[in-house]
């Protein structure tokens, strides 16, 4: 099996073809994902709640995402592994960019880094481009600006968010990223923005009128049981059949049932 690589990724754009993306944050759940074929892992800095338990993203530290892109690398044969660039190592300097984003390419062997936001941060995305290190973009709901926010709801909703968010798809793709995630923002608006680009533009909540979509794992797994977007569609309900397991554990543990004569040395 090739590896999938950021230059296929355009190829598949160009030939109409969907790009599946979604997120994985240890080994053992990576080797599944990429094994059921999945396109594109991300090493999504979402593993701050999903693995940590944090409120928000913003916790988060680079060493944290490194042992999780690490991790991940090690599972994977043939997706490409994009890693999420954590809140406060970008945003300071084109120089702490950098040298960030070649601390996380040295140690994790991933493929790509993806970091939030438009011209606000168009220096540091072309300084770490400059040093040959493929970006994804990510405009839309930022999660790492939910404090500027207040609320996970709907982003670019009005006429003036909207317009940034195309002039800011727009530089980002002059700037030489090979991918935009945009998340949660009017399918309408999505739709343009896919159009107008010619780089691939990957949707969360952003309807299906463009060119791949990412979920976080343990949510379309069901794994995660308290949160239900109207964007989400949980493929499995493992919160369920985990619990269930589980229980059951306990019981043939209490019981003496586990292990049996076939169970033990
Ligand atoms: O961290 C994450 O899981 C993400 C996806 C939601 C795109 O950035
Ligand atoms: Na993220």
């Amino acid at each position: 099996t090739r590896k999938v690589t950021t230059h296929r990724l355009v190829e598949m754009k160009q030939r109409g073809e969907r790009i599946s993306m979604l997120t994985s944050y240890d080994y053992t759940t990576a080797q599944i994902v990429d094994e059921a074929g999945i396109d594109v892992i991300l090493v999504g800095d979402s593993a701050s709640n999903v693995m940590a338990g944090n409120v928000t993203t913003l916790p988060i530290t680079l060493d944290q995402m490194i042992y999780h892109g690490k991790s991940v690398v090690r599972g994977v044969k043939r997706a490409l592994v994009v890693v999420d660039m954590p809140f406060g190592t970008y945003q300071t300097s084109e120089y702490e960019a950098v040298t960030n984003a070649i601390k996380i390419m040295k140690i994790t062997h991933a493929d790509a880094l993806k970091l939030e936001g438009g011209e606000e941060i168009i220096d540091a995305v072309k300084k770490i481009i400059s040093a040959g290190i493929p970006i994804m973009g990510h405009l839309g709901l930022m999660p790492q600006s939910i404090n500027k926010y207040g609320t996970y709801t709907v982003r670019a909703k009005d006429d003036a968010e909207a317009e940034k968010l195309v002039r800011d798809a727009h530089l980002l793709e002059d700037a030489g990223c090979f991918g935009l995630v945009l998340e949660k923002i009017p399918a309408a608006l999505a739709e343009r923005v896919a159009k107008e680009l010619t780089i691939p533009v990957i949707g969360i909540g952003a309807g299906g009128n463009v060119d791949g979509q990412v979920l976080v794992v343990a949510d379309m797994l069901g794994m995660t049981d308290g949160f239900r977007p109207r964007f989400l569609r949980r493929y499995a309900d493992l919160h369920t059949v985990m619990k269930g397991a589980i229980g059951q554990y306990v019981e043939d543990v209490k019981s003496g049932d586990f292990p049996n004569e076939n169970e033990q040395y």
